[in-house]
């Protein structure tokens, strides 16, 4: 039970590399859970405040200048902290389900694997940026780089790195899902989109049956 005497909701979490169909999925699962009486907050990352928005547009935009890979690390845990404090937090702790497109692995896996900063560094920066909220379920969509950067090129500054650097994003998710396989659902993101949407459900129902004390972690 939260401090007010309401349940402790639930947040779940989206990731995976460019064009896996995140967007897709989180907003098919926010309607039919909005549909069934469900209290829902869909948000993203890096965003879902005003400054984290800001912040948003400074990291994406096409690189007026290189930035070095610490001030790109500090900036996507700085928004991540507005967001967990003013947003996140709050939501679960009122009994919402929170539906994040994006969160801690995206760090780990784009800054830490990929741009190849220290996983560990990068995971104690965005343990001070959230207070260590976990998600209770990250759904993780995998997608062959090629075919994703294929079918979702928004020629934002992530995404204009070599094919290289989205493999090392996949493998970096795959190996986090491997390390914790009760908190992840892996589904391979190249099949319709109703047939992952409905594994999506089948979890979230199970998740959402379970007794609170069995979910939710801080660490
Ligand atoms: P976005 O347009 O939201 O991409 P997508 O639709 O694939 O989620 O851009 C977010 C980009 O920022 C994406 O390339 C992943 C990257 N990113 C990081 O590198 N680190 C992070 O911590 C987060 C949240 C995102």
């Amino acid at each position: 039970m939260a401090a007010d005497g309401a349940e402790r909701g639930l947040f779940i979490v989206f990731e995976g590399g460019e064009g896996a169909g995140k967007s897709t999925q989180v907003a098919l699962l926010a309607q039919h859970l909005a549909a069934t009486g469900t209290a829902v907050v869909l948000t993203r990352e890096p965003g879902g405040t005003p400054t984290a928005e800001a912040v948003r547009t400074l990291l994406l935009a096409p690189a007026t200048e290189p930035m070095s890979d610490w001030c790109e690390a500090l900036l996507f845990a700085a928004a991540r902290a507005d967001h967990v404090a003013k947003v996140i937090a709050p939501a679960v702790a009122t009994g919402q389900v929170v539906l994040c497109d994006r969160y801690v692995d995206s760090s780990l896996a784009y800054q830490g694997f990929a741009r190849a900063l220290p996983v560990e560094q990068v995971r104690t920066v965005s343990q001070w940026a959230t207070g260590g909220l976990v998600p209770d379920l990250t759904v993780l969509l995998d997608v062959d780089p090629a075919l994703g950067l294929a079918r979702a090129r928004d020629g934002n500054r992530m995404e204009a790195q070599a094919l290289e650097f989205h493999q090392r994003v996949r493998a970096g998710l795959l190996a986090l899902a491997a390390q914790e396989p009760d908190r992840y659902l892996v589904l391979a993101a190249d099949r319709p989109v109703p047939q992952i949407a409905d594994q999506v459900r089948t979890r979230v129902a199970a998740l959402q049956s379970a007794t609170p004390p069995a979910r939710g972690a801080t660490t």
